[in-house]
């Protein structure tokens, strides 16, 4: 008698530089990887796009390069992680596209947010949503992108048209159902994220007609079946869909306050569960984490940090030189310089459209290593100050939970550590995003339960912080001060 195969999760984790494909097994091993770029395109300073037909051909590649053709078979469930806040209008009949996907760092609502914010719509807008009125949030995305391509909304109305964040956005390649993830959806600013449902003041405001969203789902479904994802045969379950920061955080086993992470990429996201908290507070955005099994949606806080390897990338491109190597010239100290990565403003926790970048304390003998271990420092001061404000809200944090690309550098990882004073345990497996969305498709597929996945061991790497805790009061008001130069308003 012929035995059953393993059963294999496919986990997908659309990014916004690249798509990542993992195969996982029973045991939770990852035992296949693949994973294809996606371009962005810049047209007008501060614009950012991708093409949403290549987000999905994208998909369409990790998949084909990860899941060898004679395991194909074996894959019972797909779990997705997708970049949030990017939105994309389509038309419900054809599937195309209409316009281009606006990307989360896209910044060309920034006028009329500012109106909106000096008609006083700030308090409304985070007080129902948890979110800060910025242009990063999906809402006045929406509203350039209906006010540019349904003007009149007609079709926006009459449901010709569908809008939705990239999760909503791959679903519908797979069926013209329109459902979109509750994790995503609280991201938009359009949703109350106490009720999960979107809130018609908020629709009003940004003029954006409810007929062109998409159901609001649980984290584990009802999603439609993959297709269209060779080799894999049409029809296999889609058990999860999360926000890729949420995803991270599930990975974590981020379950219960207290347990703090930080993902380092192009950004960073630092990302703690709450209980009982219903309002934004200390600048950090109120999220919905998850909602799975049947329970209420998980609240989560949530930093965003704009610029962090972003930092080291645009100094190593200034030198000429890759990150690598401009993390290997780092020196053990600034030497009093300090670098404020405030590329177009800053996010949490000061909120800050109107902040400069700065390198400041600068001297004529200030070289490359000084300004590398600044632009380190710049990446470990700002995720501080945000679990500095989570720690505010939840109470002590003593370990920070650490992954993301630019978490693989030990400088980085020891500056964290030593500048924040906590020990930081950086996860020994890549593409927690990915990962997360594996776990919780498991769970639906039946092949282990969140009890189960807890009592699993998760192997991380320990860096303890090695100043004293005067050093690093005086690192740390070096830094609010050259927070407080960048800055139009004072801290
Ligand atoms: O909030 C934006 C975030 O979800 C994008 O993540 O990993 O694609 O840069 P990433």
């Amino acid at each position: 008698m012929a035995s059953t195969p393993d059963p294999l999760i496919l986990a997908i984790d659309q990014g916004t530089s690249a798509t990542k494909a993992l195969l996982v097994d029973v045991s939770g091993a990852v035992v296949g990887s693949a994973s294809a770029p996606l371009a962005t395109a810049h047209p007008r300073p501060g614009w950012v796009e991708q093409d949403p037909a290549e987000v999905w051909e994208s998909v369409r590649l990790a998949v084909a390069n990860c899941v060898p053709g004679e395991d194909a078979g074996r894959v019972v469930a797909v779990g997705l992680s997708t970049q949030r806040e990017s939105l994309v209008l389509w038309d419900r009949v054809t599937g195309d596209p209409v316009g281009p996907l606006l990307g989360w760092q896209d910044r060309r609502t920034a006028d009329r947010c500012a109106e909106l914010l000096a008609q006083g719509a700030g308090p409304l807008v985070a007080a129902v949503s948890g979110l800060p009125l910025d242009p990063m949030f999906s809402a006045l995305k929406a509203q350039w992108l209906l006010d540019t391509y349904d003007p009149d909304r007609r079709r926006s109305r009459t449901g010709e048209l569908c809008l939705g964040t990239v999760d909503s956005w791959l679903l519908s390649r797979f069926s013209p159902e329109h459902r979109t993830e509750i994790g995503n959806a609280s991201r938009t600013q359009l949703l109350d994220v106490r009720t999960g449902a979107w809130d018609d003041r908020l629709l009003e405001l940004f003029g954006v007609p409810a007929a062109v969203l998409g159901e609001v789902t649980p984290s584990d479904g009802p999603f439609p079946a993959a297709c269209g994802l060779a080799p894999l045969p049409d029809g296999v379950p889609v058990r999860a869909v999360l926000g890729d920061s949420h995803a991270a955080l599930f990975a974590h086993a981020g379950w219960r306050p207290g347990v703090v992470k930080a993902t380092y990429g192009t950004g960073s996201s630092v990302m703690a569960v709450v209980d009982g908290h219903s309002e934004m507070e200390h600048g950090l955005c109120l999220t919905v984490g998850w909602q799975h099994g049947g329970q209420a949606p998980t609240l989560a806080l949530e930093g965003n940090i704009r610029s962090s390897g972003r930092t080291l990338t645009w100094l190593a491109d200034l030198f000429e030189t890759s990150t690598t190597e401009l993390l290997a010239a780092a020196g053990s100290s600034s030497d009093g310089v300090a670098f404020v990565p405030a590329f177009g403003g800053l996010g949490a926790p000061w909120w800050d459209a109107d902040a400069v970048a700065t390198v400041s304390g600068l001297t004529l003998g200030t070289g490359r290593p000084a300004l590398a271990r600044a632009a380190v420092e710049s990446v470990a001061f700002q995720v501080e100050d945000v679990v500095a404000a989570v720690e505010a809200v939840s109470g002590p944090i003593g370990t920070l939970l650490a992954d993301g690309g630019l978490s693989r550098s030990a400088t980085v990882m020891q500056a964290q550590a030593d500048l924040s004073g906590r020990a930081v345990h950086r996860a020994d497996e890549a593409d927690l995003s990915a990962l997360g969305a594996a776990r919780l498709a498991g769970v639906g597929a039946g092949l282990w339960s969140v009890d189960e996945l807890a009592a699993r061991p998760r192997n991380s790497t320990a860096f303890r912080p090695t100043t004293s805790s005067e050093q690093r009061r005086a690192a740390q008001a070096g830094w609010h001060a050259a927070l407080a130069r960048a800055r139009a308003q004072p801290l």
